[in-house]
């Protein structure tokens, strides 16, 4: 008997970084079943779609990839061998049986919520003919806990899970529908894998959840901590050099949290803090729980504790009801704030939320043209904070190689992309660049000896 060849995995990801931290622990799970990742789908014994739900077609993008899929496996049948497909993520969470009925060749649906069970999942295909296996409930066990420890190839930066799944129902958004209810995982679960990533390497570390500043999780003495809390604990592993969060939302800043930003060093003068609108009327409408004021008091307490806070913020336009001047009070807002980056989406109707089937839909082509006006106006003020830098000499973390040789691309503090000339070797490094270039979206400089301002 000739020795096995091992199993390859690839996995394709969509959406947002909670889905790619979900990959990555998916491929954790599998690798002790004997996968290593595939390049392409084309060399895969299973494919596995890890897809997002956010915005419009991103099921149709999903239908498409899988017809790609099908006629992958019926060549790799008619070869004798055999392709499982998976699909997981919030399009499968929304779409579960529905998915198996259009896409019957499809082996394995499952959730954000019952990824832990893959192996399960695999070992009954194995022996299914040919019926899908469907599992998108939301388990009474914590995933977490089921899970292997992340494997130690953490890059310079690393994402970390600490808090899942929303309460907030605001009117347009899908997420407290496919990841579920929040939760936040128990602290010393926390400190462990950031323990284990920062020894393998890791130097900064993202910390995730989809309100990620609702985090109410149990201390190591079982006791409740906060945001602040275990920023606070996290900042003592040595070898850790930086923290950061996303996504937050506005409602959910105490005052530990923000001293957080005044104490801690290591807490990176960054933070991403999403409105949607600066108009009252359609907050409201948004259930968003919050106006445009308290927005503004909250940044104002932020950058009091952090005075270089840099911000960033998504906006949606032509939210049902959104009239001219609501527009206007966001493009005020948007001027007002000064952001260092922002993202800015047309409101798509997702199905089942409570938006999407109110009256007052805005016409596509004048959610078209409030975009563009709100992107040239956020690309300005992109541009004017990233001029700033220029002639300035800033920490930045060497992350991975750029596209030209020789070259390696970090990020500074402000979580700006910074391009620099250096040697692949100093990868992990946090080194003095003085910006001499800034681009679209990055900035470029060169090394200097200078001690870090
Ligand atoms: N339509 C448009 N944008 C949306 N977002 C979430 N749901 C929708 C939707 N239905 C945007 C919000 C959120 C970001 C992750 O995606 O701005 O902050
Ligand atoms: Fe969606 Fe609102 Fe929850 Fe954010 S806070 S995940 S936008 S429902």
């Amino acid at each position: 008997m000739g020795r096995e060849l091992p199993k390859r995995v690839f996995i394709k990801t969509y959406g947002c970084q909670m889905n790619v931290y979900d990959s990555s622990r998916m491929a954790d799970l599998l690798s002790p079943l004997g996968y290593r990742s595939a390049q392409a789908p084309e060399g895969a014994d299973l494919v596995i779609l890890n897809t997002c739900h956010i915005r419009e077609k991103a099921a149709e993008k999903v239908f498409s990839e899988l017809g790609q899929l099908k006629r992958l496996k019926e060549t790799k049948g008619k070869r004798g061998g055999r392709m499982l497909i998976a699909v997981g993520g919030c399009v499968a969470q929304a779409e579960g049986a529905e998915l198996l009925a259009r896409a019957p060749f499809v082996d394995i649906v499952f959730g954000p919520q019952t990824y832990h069970r893959l192996p399960e999942f695999l070992a009954r295909a194995a022996r299914a003919c040919g019926e899908g296996i469907l599992d998108t409930s939301f388990p009474p066990e914590a995933k977490f806990d089921h899970l292997p420890d992340a494997r130690a190839d953490a890059g310079a930066s690393a994402f970390l899970s600490v808090q899942e799944g929303c309460d907030k129902f605001c009117t347009f958004c899908v997420v407290p529908y496919t990841r579920g209810a929040e939760f936040s995982r128990p602290a010393a679960q926390i400190l462990a894998e950031a323990r284990r990533l920062a020894a393998a390497g890791a130097r900064e570390i993202m910390l995730l959840g989809q309100n990620v500043n609702a985090y109410h999780g149990a201390s190591p003495e079982g006791a409740k901590w906060g945001l602040g809390d275990l920023l606070r604990a996290l900042s003592e592993i040595p070898g850790l050099l930086r923290l950061r969060y996303t996504t937050s939302h506005p409602r959910d800043f105490d005052d530990s949290l923000i001293a957080a930003h005044r104490d801690l060093p290591k807490l990176m003068p960054q933070l991403h803090l999403p409105v949607q609108s600066g108009a009252d009327r359609v907050l409201a409408f948004m259930n968003r729980q919050h106006t445009a004021d308290d927005y503004r008091r909250i940044v104002e307490r932020l950058r009091k504790a952090r005075p270089d806070l840099a911000l960033s913020s998504d906006f949606i336009v032509g939210f049902p009801g959104e009239r001219e001047e609501d527009f206007a009070a966001t493009l005020a807002l948007v001027r007002e704030i000064g952001f260092a980056q922002a993202f800015s989406f047309k409101y798509s109707p997702r199905p089942g939320t409570p938006a999407a089937a109110v009256p007052g839909q805005v016409p596509e082509s004048q959610k078209a043209e409030r975009l563009l006006v709100l992107q040239r106006l956020i690309s300005d003020e992109e541009r004017r904070f990233n001029e700033g830098f220029l002639g300035r000499v800033v920490p930045v973390l060497l992350e991975k190689a750029g596209r030209r040789s020789g070259q390696l691309v970090g990020k500074s503090p402000y979580f700006q992309s910074v391009h620099v000339m250096a040697e692949s070797g100093k990868k992990g490094e946090i080194v003095p660049v003085l910006i001499r270039e800034v681009g679209l979206s990055s900035l470029g400089g060169v090394r200097v000896e200078a001690a870090l301002a």
